[in-house]
């Protein structure tokens, strides 16, 4: 029986407001004007990493394509990774910190839960005062920070906006779990988002899949003192490879391209062959530059994409006006990716 206190559903009558207030209005389009790249020392190739884990360092590079990887020091804290590649990007987007009109941190690794490190890092940057906060969308968190970037320029909330993906992997990894420990990484990337009179960026193609959640996130280790990172590594796999290589195809759609007008293929750096069943899936040409950074990098999650761009700008494998695509997926379930133009 109904309660008769229990809400009922009410249709509200919109009334003509008393006053009108002032709208919103920003750039017609958004681009990304400058990346940033902040890569550890630290080199750990699968010898070592194989004196930590029972493994062989070919076993390793024929699942995954890594050779090596890069771990943070400790005075590499998230906070100084992401200050030097936030200031790289401003730097070469040509923009100072009192321009920047928001930051967004995309991270699963801030030491602490509160506060947010968007903040500390805005007042590193010399944007003490933007909005500033942290998101945590695993290793899309680049992609879904790129998203939310351009709605805030078009949107007039923002003139420019740095984007950081950044993670310290090392810090969560569970060292006795030998199918996820040779993976992880750490490192941080970033981007300047700002005004275009021309589309830089087509529209992204991202979701997310909660009630697959439990396949990769922090779960206690074996012995149940910690909570550390694990996956069910052939289910993201199978995942990367089937679900979000389609989606991937609907960016280049959305974008209004197909992948003969494509230049540079920008994939998450999780796994060498999920990035060559994306490749298979959309049908990609031989002539296309593909980021391989895994290979000497591993998993960074959100900084993974922007590390791997930076790799392509080093090899003079890419160029300014080039068309990428670049796309994130990983925990949450999350995804998320854009055709963009490359400064
Ligand atoms: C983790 C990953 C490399 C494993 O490769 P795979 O080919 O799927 O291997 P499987 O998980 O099927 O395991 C195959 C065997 O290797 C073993 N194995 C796992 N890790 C090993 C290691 N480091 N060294 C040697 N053998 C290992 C497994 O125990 C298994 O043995 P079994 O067949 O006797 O049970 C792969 O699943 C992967 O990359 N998944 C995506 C992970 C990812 O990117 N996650 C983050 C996304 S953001």
């Amino acid at each position: 029986m109904t309660s008769p206190n229990a809400p009922t559903a009410t249709s509200r009558t919109h009334r003509a407001p008393r006053v009108a207030l002032k709208g919103s209005t920003g750039s017609p389009f958004a681009r990304v004007l400058g990346f940033g790249s902040y890569r550890p020392r630290r080199r750990v190739d699968n010898e070592e990493m194989c004196r930590i884990i029972d493994s062989t360092p070919e076993w390793i590079e024929q699942r995954s394509g890594i050779i090596e990887r890069r771990w943070a020091s400790d005075d590499e804290t998230l906070l100084h990774m992401c200050t030097e590649a936030g200031k790289m990007a401003m730097e070469r987007a040509g923009i100072t910190g009192d321009q920047v009109g928001a930051v967004i941190l995309a991270t699963v690794t801030w030491p602490v839960r509160t506060p947010a490190g968007g903040p500390q890092v805005a007042a590193a940057l010399g944007a003490n005062g933007a909005p500033a906060y942290d998101q945590s969308a695993g290793c899309a968190g680049f992609c879904y920070g790129l998203t939310q970037a351009e709605g805030l320029v078009r949107s007039g909330a923002a003139e420019y906006v740095v984007v950081i993906g950044a993670d310290r992997l090392t810090d969560i990894t569970d060292f006795q779990d030998r199918s996820s420990a040779f993976l992880l990484a750490d490192g941080a990337g970033a981007a300047v988002v700002g005004p275009s009179d021309t589309p830089g960026m087509g529209p992204a193609v991202w979701g997310s899949d909660g009630e697959a959640s439990g396949v990769m996130g922090m779960t206690p280790t074996a012995d149940g003192s910690e909570l550390k990172f694990h996956m069910q590594g052939r289910d993201v796999f199978k995942w990367a490879c089937t679900y979000v290589a389609r989606q991937s195809a609907e960016m280049l759609e959305k974008a209004g391209i197909g992948p003969e007008d494509l230049d540079v293929f920008i994939p998450h750096q999780a796994n060498n062959r999920i990035i060559d069943a994306m490749m298979r899936t959309l049908r990609l040409p031989e002539h296309i530059t593909v980021a391989r950074d895994i290979k000497y990098q591993g998993n960074t999650s959100s900084a993974s994409v922007p590390l791997a761009i930076e790799r392509l700008y080093d090899d003079n494998l890419v160029e300014s006006g080039q068309t990428a695509l670049i796309m994130g997926f990983g925990a949450g379930l999350c995804y998320a990716g854009q055709v963009i133009q490359l400064p």
